[in-house]
C-alpha cells in the first residue's frame, strides 16, 4: 500500500484533471485546432537539426545516414504512439512530465522534469546558437558585417585563436573569421571579451512574443511554417535534377559506425515532435487532435528528412558535407548561388519558428510541477490579461539567453539528446503501466495492441542468434578486453541487452503490448550509441535535481499535503 510520504506517491488521472481546471489551473486560452498542432509541431522538428547538424553526420556515415533517419523515425513513431495515448488520456500541459506522475510516481515525475529542461531550455540554446550564424552569415550576404566579438563565444574564438597558430591546421572560413574576432576583441586584463549578441537578442524577441500570448505566437509559427515547408521542398525539387547518382555511391563508406557516428545530431532534427503535447490545455479538442497531429507531423517530416538527406548526398560527394549550412553550400557547390542565398534567409526563419516553439512549451512544463508543488508557487502565475504563465516564461528567457550569449553549442546538442531519449523510454514504459493498472480503457486514443507475451523473448532469441552467427568480429573484440574495459566501453550496450531480456520475462508475465516495448528498446539502443560521457553528464545533471527535489518538492508536493495518493 502506498503513502502519500512515499516517494512513489502518484496523481490519478481524475485528480490531474481536476488540478487542471481548478482555479489557478485555469485561465489559458483554448483556441488550437489539428493543423495549428502540426503547425508547432513542424516549427518545433524542422529546425537547426536539418539545416545544420545533418552536414556532420552525413559527412560521417555517406548518403547511409538517410537510413539512420528512417531508423530513428521509427523509434520517434513507437514513441508518438505512447506520447499520443497519455496526451489523449491525460490533456494537461505537463507532457512527459504529468504522464510520468500517473505512472511511475512523483520521484521519477521531478526527474522527468528536470530532463525536460535537457530537452526544451538546453535544446532551444543550440538553437539560439545555431540561428545566430545563419543570421550573421545572412547579413553578411547583404553587406552587413557586425563586429566579430560581438557575434561569437570566447571558447569557440579561443580554439580557433589557437588553431591559427598552429603550424599546417586546417582552418574552415568560420575558424578563420572566429580567430580574427578572438585577436580584434576589447579585452580587460588580458581577458577578451566576447559575446553572441545575436542568439541573445533572439532569445529576448521571442520571449516577448510567448509573453503576449499562445495567439500571437500561433499565427507566427503558422507563417513561419508555411515558409519553412515551401523552402524545404523547393531544395528537394530543385536539388533533385542536380543529383548524381554516382554520389550515392559508396553508400556507408565509414560502416555501420560512421553511420551511428550521426544519432545525436539525427535525433536532434527530430526532437520536437512530443513539445506539442505542452499546450493540451489550450486545444480544442486534445483527445481527438493530440495524437493525430504528432503522427501527422512525424510522417511528414520523415519523408522530408530522407528526401533532403539523399538530394544532399546526391549533389556533392559526402566527403565535402562538413559544414554547418549545408543546404545552402550544396547550391553555392554547384554554381547556384541565388538558390544557396534563398537557403540562407529561410533557414534564419526555420530556426526562429523551432525558438518559438521550445520558449513556449519549457515554462507550461514549470507552470504544471508549479501547480503539483514541486517548484515555487509563481511558476504557475498566468497573466491576467495576456493569459499565459508570465513568471515561468520570463524566467525560461533568461535560463535560455544567458548561456546562448556566451557558450559553445556543440556539448549541448549531446547532453539535449541523452536527456531526452531518457523522457521517450519512460513514457514508452508509461504506457506498459497504463495497460497494467486498466486505466487504457480510459485513453480516447490506445496505442495498437500486439501482444508481446511471446515475441519480445523471441526477437530476443533471434537478435542474440544473429549476432553468434553473424557477428564473429564483435564477438573477438569483446573476448579481447578485461572486466575493466568492459565496464568502461561496454557498460551501455550490457544494460540494453538486460534490458530486453528483462522485458522479454516480463511479457511474458504480463502479456505487454510490443509497441510500446518496441519504443523502449530502439530508444535505449539510439541511447547507447551516444557514449559514456555524456551519460555521465546526464547523471550529475539529475544528481543537481534530486538535490532540489528533496530541498524544496518532496515537502512542498501538493499530493504530500493533500495526503491523497492514487494507487
Ligand atoms: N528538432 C529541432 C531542431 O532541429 C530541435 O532544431
Amino acid at each position: 500500500m502506498e503513502q502519500n510520504s512515499s516517494l512513489f506517491r502518484k496523481k490519478s488521472v481524475d485528480q490531474i484533471l481536476k488540478d487542471a481546471h481548478s482555479v489557478e489551473g485555469s485561465g489559458l486560452a483554448k483556441i488550437l485546432g489539428v493543423r495549428d498542432l502540426v503547425s508547432l509541431g513542424i516549427a518545433a522538428i524542422v529546425g537547426a537539426g536539418i539545416f545544420s547538424t545533418i552536414g556532420v553526420a552525413s559527412y560521417n556515415g555517406g548518403p547511409a545516414v538517410s537510413l539512420l533517419f528512417v531508423f530513428t523515425a521509427v523509434a520517434c513513431v513507437f514513441t508518438a504512439l505512447s506520447y499520443a495515448q497519455f496526451a489523449s488520456t491525460v490533456p494537461v500541459s505537463g507532457s512527459a512530465y504529468t504522464y510520468a506522475y500517473v505512472a511511475f510516481g512523483e520521484l521519477f515525475a521531478w526527474i522527468i522534469g528536470w530532463s525536460l529542461i535537457l530537452e526544451y531550455a538546453v535544446s532551444n540554446m543550440v538553437v539560439a546558437i545555431s540561428w545566430s550564424e545563419y543570421f550573421t552569415s545572412m547579413l553578411k550576404g547583404f553587406g552587413i558585417v557586425l563586429p566579430g566579438w560581438l557575434t561569437v563565444n570566447q571558447e569557440t574564438a579561443a580554439e580557433a585563436f589557437a588553431k591559427l597558430q598552429t603550424v599546417g591546421a586546417e582552418m574552415s572560413t568560420y575558424e578563420k573569421f572566429a580567430a580574427a574576432a578572438y585577436e580584434s576583441a576589447p579585452t580587460i586584463g588580458g581577458f577578451h571579451i566576447m559575446l553572441n549578441l545575436p542568439a541573445g537578442l533572439v532569445t529576448l524577441l521571442i520571449t516577448a512574443l510567448v509573453y503576449i500570448g499562445i495567439r500571437e505566437s500561433r499565427t507566427a509559427s503558422n507563417i513561419m511554417v508555411v515558409l519553412k515547408i515551401g523552402v524545404v521542398l523547393l531544395v528537394i525539387l530543385a536539388g533533385a535534377f542536380y543529383v548524381k547518382p554516382e554520389n550515392w555511391s559508396p553508400f556507408a563508406p565509414n560502416g555501420i559506425k560512421g553511420v551511428m557516428g550521426g544519432v545525436a545530431s539525427v535525433f536532434f532534427a527530430f526532437i520536437g515532435f512530443d513539445s506539442i503535447s505542452t499546450t493540451a490545455e489550450e486545444c480544442i479538442n486534445p483527445q481527438r487532435d493530440m495524437p493525430k497531429a504528432m503522427i501527422y507531423c512525424l510522417v511528414i517530416c520523415t519523408i522530408l528528412y530522407v528526401l533532403i538527406t539523399l538530394v544532399l548526398t546526391g549533389m556533392v560527394n559526402y566527403t565535402e558535407l562538413k559544414v554547418s549550412d549545408p543546404l545552402a553550400f550544396v547550391f553555392e557547390k554547384n554554381g547556384l548561388d541565388f538558390m544557396a542565398g534563398v537557403i540562407s534567409v529561410s533557414s534564419v526563419i526555420a530556426i526562429t519558428s523551432a525558438l518559438l516553439v521550445y520558449q513556449l512549451g519549457q515554462p507550461r512544463i514549470w507552470m504544471t510541477m508549479s501547480r503539483d508543488g514541486l517548484l515555487w508557487k509563481r511558476f504557475s502565475k498566468i497573466h491576467p490579461k495576456y493569459q499565459t504563465p508570465s513568471f515561468a516564461t520570463i524566467v525560461t528567457g533568461f535560463v535560455v539567453g544567458i548561456p546562448a550569449l556566451f557558450f559553445k553549442m556543440d556539448f549541448f546538442v549531446d547532453l539535449t539528446s541523452v536527456g531526452t531519449f531518457f523522457a521517450f523510454i519512460l513514457v514508452c514504459g508509461g504506457v506498459l503501466y497504463l495497460d497494467q493498472k486498466g486505466i487504457s480503457k480510459q485513453s480516447k486514443f490506445r496505442v495498437p495492441y500486439i501482444n508481446g507475451k511471446y515475441l519480445i523473448g523471441i526477437l530476443f532469441v533471434v537478435a542474440v542468434a544473429g549476432i553468434l552467427t553473424y557477428g564473429k568480429g564483435v564477438i573477438v573484440e569483446w573476448r579481447t578486453l578485461t572486466f575493466m574495459e568492459l565496464m568502461e566501453h561496454k557498460l551501455l550496450t550490457i544494460i540494453f541487452w538486460i534490458v530486453w531480456c528483462s522485458l522479454a520475462i516480463l511479457g511474458f508475465q504480463h502479456n505487454f503490448s510490443l509497441l510500446p516495448v518496441a519504443g523502449i528498446l530502439t530508444n535505449l539502443y539510439l541511447m547507447t550509441e551516444l557514449g559514456s560521457s555524456n551519460w555521465l553528464i546526464f547523471v550529475i545533471w539529475l544528481v543537481i535535481g534530486l538535490v532540489i527535489y528533496f530541498s524544496y518538492g518532496y515537502r512542498r508536493s501538493k499530493l504530500a499535503r493533500s495526503g491523497q495518493s492514487a494507487i
